[in-house]
């Protein structure tokens, strides 16, 4: 589906340019079963997440994908703002899965190793996790993930799963303050990518990784930790977690089976942190 009066028509003008419009025509070239059957593509936009929100509230399908060249209020974690300018891949999907709300943090989990893999199959760049949700290259971030859970006690009613990646921004497009802590694929590999191709792989890869974990929840969770761990830089690091509740020093030992970052204190004490802000201490 394209808005914002951009014609499909201009399709042959744009095929070998990686900058804009391509994004528009992902549903075009995905091999899904429900990831993207219902897209809504926007040139800009406030917040893929919160469009999403406003649709998934009047019943919007699993897999819907809004996806936009630019967000002006783009949200990241802890209230943050979330830059979004051309050139990256910022996009949420619908999800309705059919699981207890207890495993939702999962999917995030899911995600970041879909995104992690996706980049280094794609580039053949480095790709690692950063708990609890950042993909990094190289020690700066690439990729943001914002999951966002609407259930009842025992029922989900939607989880939104809003994504940015970095992908062709040079990087004095991001406040001077943010410069030397993220990246971009671009900025990475002195070339642009195919954000098409890009897409197509992490959306076909994401339905495959989504529909295994659907069919048996809870036998496929200690895959996915499992997956997380081998492309997580974070475990066997010392580390200050900033949690609602205060720091926590100590080393970062394993992850748990609801993705809480597990840390033992210098003093022995084991802490399962279920979210907060993880800084290393040293690189
Ligand atoms: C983070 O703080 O690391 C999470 C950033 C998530 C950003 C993405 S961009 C697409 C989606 N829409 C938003 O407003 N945020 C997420």
């Amino acid at each position: 589906m394209v808005k914002n009066g951009e014609s499909m028509n201009k399709k042959h003008r744009y095929i070998n340019n990686p900058g804009r419009l391509l994004l528009s025509e992902i549903k075009a070239v995905l091999d899904t079963k429900i990831i993207a059957k219902e897209l809504k593509y926007y040139s800009k936009i406030s917040s893929t997440n919160q469009e999403a929100r406003k649709i998934a509230e009047h019943g919007a399908q699993d897999g819907t994908i809004i996806i936009a060249e630019t967000q002006t209020q783009g949200r990241g974690r802890q209230g943050r703002s979330w830059e979004s300018p051309a050139g990256g891949i910022w996009l949420t999907i619908i999800l309705r899965p059919k699981i207890s709300p207890e495993h939702a943090p999962i999917l995030t989990l899911l995600t970041g190793s879909v995104i992690a893999k996706t980049i280094r199959y794609t580039t053949e760049l480095k790709a690692t996790l950063k708990w609890p949700n950042d993909v990094r290259i190289h020690d700066k971030k690439v990729c943001g993930i914002l999951t966002e859970l609407s259930a009842e006690q025992d029922n989900i009613n939607f989880v939104l799963v809003g994504l940015g990646i970095n992908v062709n921004i040079n990087i004095d497009r991001f406040p001077q303050e943010l410069q030397s802590q993220v990246t971009s694929l671009q900025e990475e590999l002195k070339r642009s990518v195919d954000r098409i191709t890009f897409t197509k792989r992490l959306l076909e890869q994401f339905e495959t990784e989504y529909l295994k974990f659907l069919k048996n929840p809870i036998n496929k969770i200690p895959a996915i930790i499992k997956t997380w761990r081998q492309l997580s830089d974070t475990l066997g690091r010392n580390v200050v977690v900033e949690t609602n509740s205060g720091k926590i020093v100590g080393f970062a030992s394993d992850i748990a089976d609801d993705g809480a970052l597990i840390v033992l204190t210098e003093t022995g004490e084991e802490h399962k942190i279920i979210a907060g802000d993880c800084i290393y201490l040293e690189q």
